[in-house]
């Protein structure tokens, strides 16, 4: 499948990594190739530059946001919350028509200092702002929830016996991520919320992740609904 990412950070290279290596043909998309590629500075968590990320893995490509956006067949939003919908539109409406847009993203705002408030919540999400933007796209809300290195291998966690939650208002394109989920990462407790407005619960989760965060003192944790 052709898989495309917005987005360059620790998600993005994450997904890219583990799709590449499943056989997909990644393309991951930025603001300007050369810039990204110039930037020598080590990421937010201490990890390599992009550039020496990219150079153990040839196979995935790095593009425009809308080169990215047009190569997949499904896209990933893996950009910054705040520069979501922006980072969107230059990767073109024309780009994601018709396709399914997973929503990675959190509208964390770090402006104050940690932890990180909510810039949209109660009455609506990035989730929907991002499909009312985009109608055309079939935006569904997943893997937000939990730390990248969870998202493509839930089994390094008490063996993948935890949740994960997913919301979008196209049902075929819902229970499609459902599918890829499992498929590609061995994700097997997704629960479906219903419609994109359900974003407003699962990125109303940060608020309490990112304090479990800072008490745990690891990120490789995540939520188990007991039923
Ligand atoms: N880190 C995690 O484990 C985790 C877990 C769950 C959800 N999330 C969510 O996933 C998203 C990605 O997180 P991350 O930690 O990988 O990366 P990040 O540091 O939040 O940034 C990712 C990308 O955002 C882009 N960006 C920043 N400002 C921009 C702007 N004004 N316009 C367009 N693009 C802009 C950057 O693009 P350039 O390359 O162009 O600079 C960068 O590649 C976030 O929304 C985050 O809340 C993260």
């Amino acid at each position: 499948m052709n898989i495309g990412i917005l987005g360059a950070g620790m998600v993005g290279q994450t997904l890219a990594a583990s799709l590449a290596s499943l056989g997909h043909s990644v393309a991951v998309g930025t603001r300007n190739v050369s810039a990204l590629m110039a930037r020598t500075e080590p990421g937010p968590y201490g990890n390599p530059p992009y550039a020496s990320w990219a150079r153990e893995h040839p196979a995935v490509t790095t593009r425009t946001l809308a080169e990215a956006a047009a190569h997949g067949d499904i896209v990933f939003n893996v950009l910054a919350g705040g520069a979501a919908l922006e980072g969107l539109r230059a990767a073109g409406a024309q780009n994601l028509a018709g396709k399914i847009l997973v929503d990675v993203s959190n509208p964390l705002d770090f402006s104050k200092g940690f932890p990180p408030f909510l810039s949209v919540a109660n009455t609506d999400s990035l989730g929907e702002q991002i499909q009312r933007a985009f109608p055309a796209t079939k935006v569904v809300k997943a893997l937000n929830t939990v730390n990248a290195m969870l998202m493509v291998d839930p089994r390094q966690l008490n063996g993948g016996d935890h949740s994960l939650f997913v919301c979008g208002n196209d049902e075929v394109a819902r229970n499609e991520v459902v599918r890829l989920l499992g498929e590609w990462f061995g994700w097997s407790d997704v629960i479906e919320l219903g419609d994109i407005t359900n974003a407003r619960g699962t990125e109303q989760l940060l608020p309490m992740w990112v304090r479990l965060y800072g008490r745990l003192q690891t990120p490789m944790f995540n939520f188990k609904i007991v039923r």
